[in-house]
């Protein structure tokens, strides 16, 4: 190959309509981030009636060794004070039938705290936190620290629990829920 036709091969295209380069604003980032697929997780937290809790799509490990969790939670939702007045949370990983629960959790239908629980089994591990009964999997955690920055809140859990399922799991992408596996 010559030197020209390799470089001919690394240019760089200027894109036009819908692929040129979007103005940043909020709604350009929601669009983008539909082409983004996420795990949906059932965040819960607290006891008896004061337990809330959210659907999540922001829930990751942090990293495996130590075992740390990380979700981003919206600051003004009903579950970060819960997280922080009891230190814990579990995130409770969906399965491909927890569509509903899902919903649920996101407060769609208007349920809100301890309500989210209804129709649906719960456990505990170590921490205290509501462990959904059939998760995928359900990954303990104590909070480590707490993080606001503009909207939301970014919550360290470090892991002191873990139960395993042997199902699929539930995936949320642009608006919409599959479920994968199971
Ligand atoms: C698929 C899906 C993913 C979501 N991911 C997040 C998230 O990562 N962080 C967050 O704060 N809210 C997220 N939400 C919104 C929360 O579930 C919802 O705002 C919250 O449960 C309701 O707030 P409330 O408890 O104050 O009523 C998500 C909702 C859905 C349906």
């Amino acid at each position: 190959m010559s030197e020209q036709s390799s470089l001919r091969a690394f240019d760089v295209k200027e894109a036009t309509g819908d692929l040129a380069n979007h103005h940043v604003d909020a709604e350009g980032l929601k669009r983008a981030l539909r082409a983004l697929g996420g795990g949906v997780s059932i965040i819960t937290a607290g006891e008896g009636e004061t337990r809330s809790g959210a659907t999540v799509t922001s829930a990751t490990a942090l990293s495996i060794d130590p075992p740390r969790m990380i979700v981003t939670l919206n600051r003004s939702a009903s579950t970060l004070p819960v997280v922080e007045r009891y230190g814990h949370f579990c995130v409770n990983v969906a399965g491909p039938d927890h569509e509903t629960l899902a919903n649920q959790f996101a407060g769609r239908g208007g349920l809100k705290g301890a309500e989210r629980y209804l129709g649906a089994d719960w456990t505990r591990l170590v921490s205290g936190a509501p462990v959904l009964e059939d998760a995928a999997a359900a990954i303990d955690c104590e909070v480590e620290e707490v993080i606001e920055r503009h909207s939301h809140a970014i919550v360290l859990g470090r892991v002191v629990g873990i139960r395993f399922g042997n199902r699929g799991s539930l995936v949320y992408r642009d608006g919409q829920y599959y479920a994968l596996g199971g």
